[in-house]
């Protein structure tokens, strides 16, 4: 079952980016404080995060920070080197936050793992949006078909 709305993050390990390569960072640190907005994909690269998903949220981190979000992150089962050439690739690098859950950890401890073995992708997160103010799950959007609706940026910025 996804986590509750009001409930606290889960603070794991997962992983960013830094100048000498991968490093570990727990989500409490990176999520924990502060408006935040996360948005979880199932696959770096894959067509309706690399098409929509991503490029939706990059395109308005401008009008997220106007509304008071302090920071923007993005989170899919797979590994910092992936998330981060995915970043460069969109443009994200320096706005969005690309964490790498490549345990699918997290996507676990919020509920919200989904077995995508049919498409040879093994454990993946769903597709999902969420504000997070100071720890605490404000809004919570999980994508139930296939596309890029509740989940999308215009969808948050209308929650704001
Ligand atoms: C997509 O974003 O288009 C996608 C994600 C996971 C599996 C297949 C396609």
């Amino acid at each position: 079952m996804a986590i509750a709305v009001g409930s606290r993050i889960p603070d794991v390990e997962v992983r960013t980016m830094g100048e000498g390569g991968p490093e570990a960072v727990r989500t409490g640190a990176v999520l924990g404080t502060g408006r935040v907005v996360l948005f979880g994909v199932p696959g770096a690269f894959t067509p309706g995060c690399s098409k929509v998903h991503l490029p939706g949220y990059v395109e308005n981190v401008g009008a997220l920070q106007s509304k008071g979000v302090d920071v923007v992150a993005c989170i899919a089962v797979n590994d910092a080197w992936v998330m981060d050439a995915w970043g460069d690739a969109q443009g994200a690098t320096g706005k969005i936050v690309m964490l790498a859950d490549g345990n699918a950890e997290f996507a676990r401890a919020m509920g919200l793992d989904t077995d995508m073995g049919a498409f040879g992708l093994g454990v993946r997160t769903k597709r999902y949006a969420a504000l997070i103010e100071d720890g605490i799950v404000k809004e919570l959007d999980v994508e139930e078909g296939g596309g890029v609706d509740v989940s999308a940026c215009k969808t948050m910025l209308a929650h704001l």
